[in-house]
């Protein structure tokens, strides 16, 4: 098994390599008559993309994406939808040096004891590159819940010691700045912090914080399949991502239960919650709040300073990466975390529709 299959009813199957001819999704289970264009995909893509040399790595991809099938006339059909990605940048002669070492801190050695092979170029399918076909089916799961009134919001909140405090937040600002940040004013300091870091040969981490609107409540299973439980399956398979938090996160612990209740009210005709602690969720299902997510990425691990390693054949040695890496993979992964936590959305609407016999015979009839 790769891994490689996400989702249920809304189900994705990505494929592809970092230097190999292409990456790309297929899509089943996305419903009939929704409206899509390219454009739509694209305005995703070019979020992730890399090219921007201030904070990420050099190598400049189009990533244009070819929409093979599952369309026609600008909606979807319900059919499969297959999205491919071409890999026109890709410069396998930077990997030459680390072939037969480990990069610390990647996936060469896990990769190498589990399967026997490695593609040392680029890292194959651990690669960041991987997530580009992430981010094409993620564009089609926003176009479903945008039918239904659903936002999935991401940006950076932090960038090593860098935070966006309460204060500062103005979410209008995240798309004026390269680091994706809800302040101008703190992307300028985190941009210098980037800037130091890669003087210093190396790579500083960071946090996403996501957002969604608009989810009814009891979205989301009650057993294994939580919605708590699957954000986190789908934000933690993200490379990078170490650890994740919902509403008060790892801070409820240090509460006491009178602090942290969210405390219910009716305000005209509707159920309200005084705070938002819980994040949204309440016993594995949406309660019909904001839905609050962080995802905490660690550095990048492909740094230019000289580190200790091993080779494949292992006698330590020490190595130097000096390829095209991200000094920091936050402000590119914002809408792969975007992507991931709407896939999951997409999937769980589908799995609710079959909940109560009610919803069955309105749909049915
Ligand atoms: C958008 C994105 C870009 C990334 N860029 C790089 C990179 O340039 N260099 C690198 O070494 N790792 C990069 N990574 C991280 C690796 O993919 C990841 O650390 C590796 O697969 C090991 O997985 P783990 O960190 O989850 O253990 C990137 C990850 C993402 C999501």
């Amino acid at each position: 098994m790769s891994g490689s299959i996400f989702g249920k009813m809304f189900r994705i199957s990505t494929f592809g390599e970092s230097h190999g001819p292409a990456l790309g999704v297929i899509i089943d289970g996305c419903p009939s008559n929704i409206p899509i264009t390219l454009e739509d995909i694209m305005k995703n893509m070019d979020r992730r993309k890399p090219g921007n040399a201030q904070i990420g790595t050099t190598r400049k991809e189009a990533d244009e994406v070819e929409i093979l099938s599952g369309v026609f006339e600008g909606k979807t059909t319900g059919t499969p939808i297959a999205l491919l990605i071409r890999n026109t940048n890709q410069r396998s002669t930077d990997y030459g040096k680390i072939k037969d070492v480990y990069r610390p801190s990647h996936a060469d050695y896990t990769f190498d004891q589990k399967y026997g092979i490695r593609d040392y170029r680029g890292g194959g399918r651990s690669s960041g590159r991987e997530t580009a076909a992430r981010v094409a089916a993620g564009s089609v799961a926003k176009l479903f819940l945008e039918q239904l009134g659903i936002q999935v919001t991401a940006y950076t909140r932090s960038i090593g010691s860098v935070v966006v405090t309460d204060k500062d937040f103005a979410l209008d600002e995240v798309s004026q700045n390269p680091v994706s940040m809800p302040s101008n004013t703190v992307s300028t300091k985190a941009l210098e912090l980037i800037a130091k870091a890669r003087e210093n040969k190396d790579s500083i981490g960071g946090t996403v914080e996501c957002i969604i609107t608009g989810l009814k409540p009891g979205i989301g299973e009650t057993v294994f399949d939580k919605l708590d439980a699957l954000l986190a399956y789908a934000v933690m398979g993200i490379g990078g991502v170490k650890a994740f938090e919902v509403g008060e996160g790892i801070h409820a612990s240090t509460m006491y239960g009178s602090e942290y209740n969210d405390g219910f009210y009716m305000k005209d005709g509707k159920v309200t919650k005084s705070t938002n602690h819980s994040g949204g969720i309440l016993g594995g299902m949406s309660d019909g709040s904001d839905i609050l997510l962080k995802a905490h990425f660690k550095p990048t691990p492909s740094i230019a300073q000289t580190q200790q390693t091993i080779t494949k054949n292992l006698e330590d040695t020490t190595i130097e990466i000096t390829g095209r890496h991200d000094p920091v993979i936050v402000p590119r992964a914002v809408v792969v975390v975007e992507s991931m936590v709407a896939l999951t959305l997409a999937d769980l609407i589908l799995c609710d529709l079959g909940a109560n016999i009610e919803h069955i015979k309105k749909i049915y009839q």
